[in-house]
């Protein structure tokens, strides 16, 4: 068990795939149980700058709450809220901005990425972007400072934001005083990349993707569906070319692999087997989760009295945080 703080804030964007499990959700449970002190919540302000459709927002931070709770996240232990119930990650993203240079923002990848498209379609550089796109980085430098994190497991994706959350936290503690940690990071492996069950990457926008909650039949259909080339199942099978064996072995111990890989190479299994194996641990994975998930589901209210629990734990480390920063900038101090 280490003695660091760790965080990190999931978009509410729908139910993951195993993909989605493999790359951040386990490597980032994973991590969450080994600390200390940890932090997750559901980004719900980040998503608003995108989703305007209140139905749609309001379902998908319950599906992402049930999802991480289902897939073993204990809530005693992991400090797991909404954003937008800790106001003061709001009040410190103000502070936070008197001292951050625009410049900065106007550096932001997934800024400069719209302005792009936008220059490229023709349009105007800042058609349809909102402010809350604009000052995202702001906002999320507010989500890690205010809990004195010391890591933050994310993608590639989203390294830039935490080198930004660590300058901001920088100009403000040399500004006034040091009242920030610098956060770091910790890769997510992209290594980790899944084959969906037509080859490509595993991802909802080419719907080859295997859901993580499904029920068991379903499941199955799936699984049968992976496409394999029409080798007789004694012959001889690469298994780093194999789609089943790829997905396989993300769900085995480390000393099943190799046999597992024999099986393949010598041309003892067939197809047909090796996709019922598949289904086995998938099965073995999932089909717990999948009952909790739907559980959780069916009550809202319960999802909304633990992320409330959450909200107050993290509320805690809030104020401490917020208040220091107020008082070394001549505000007041919270009472
Ligand atoms: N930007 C992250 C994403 O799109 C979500 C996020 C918001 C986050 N605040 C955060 C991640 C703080 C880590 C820490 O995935």
């Amino acid at each position: 068990m280490s003695g660091k703080t760790i965080l990190t804030g999931v978009k509410p964007t729908g139910a993951p795939h195993i993909g989605n499990y493999i790359g951040a959700i386990r490597p980032a449970l994973r991590l969450a149980a080994a600390q200390q002190k940890s932090y997750l919540f559901i980004a719900d302000y980040h998503a608003l700058n995108a989703v305007h459709d209140p139905k749609a927002l309001r379902e998908d931070s319950y599906q992402v709450a049930a999802c991480w709770l289902a897939l073993g996240l204990d809530p005693q232990k992991t400090v797991f809220y909404r954003q937008s119930d800790v106001p003061e990650i709001f009040e410190l993203a103000t502070l936070l901005a008197a001292v951050t240079p625009k410049g900065l923002m106007d550096r932001a990848h997934s800024y400069k990425a719209a302005v792009d498209k936008n220059r490229e379609a023709g349009r105007d550089p800042d058609a349809d972007i909102n402010m809350g796109l604009y000052t995202y980085p702001l906002l999320m430098a507010a989500d890690i400072l205010m809990a004195q994190t010391d890591i933050v497991p994310v993608g590639k994706d989203q390294v830039q934001h935490i080198e930004f959350a660590r300058d901001m936290a920088g100009y403000f503690n040399n500004t006034f005083k040091p009242v920030f940690k610098l956060p770091g990071y910790q890769l997510e492996k992209e290594g980790a990349l899944l084959p969906g069950i037509d080859g490509r990457k595993m991802s909802k926008s080419y719907n080859n993707h295997i859901p993580v909650f499904m029920d068991s039949n379903a499941r199955q259909k799936l699984v049968m569906k992976i496409v394999t080339d029409s080798k007789r199942p004694e012959e001889p099978k690469n298994p780093d070319e194999s789609i089943i064996f790829q997905i396989y072995t993300h769900f085995i111990a480390a000393e099943e692999l190799q046999s597992a890989r024999r099986l393949f190479e010598e041309g003892k299994i067939g197809y047909g087997d090796a996709k019922k194996n598949l289904f086995i641990v998938l099965e073995r994975e999932f089909e717990k989760p999948t009952q909790i998930y739907t559980e959780y589901m069916a009550k809202p209210a319960l999802l909304d009295e633990l992320l409330a629990a959450g909200a107050e734990k993290a509320r805690q480390i809030a104020r401490q945080t917020l208040s220091r920063a107020r008082e070394v900038t001549g505000l007041k101090p919270l009472r």
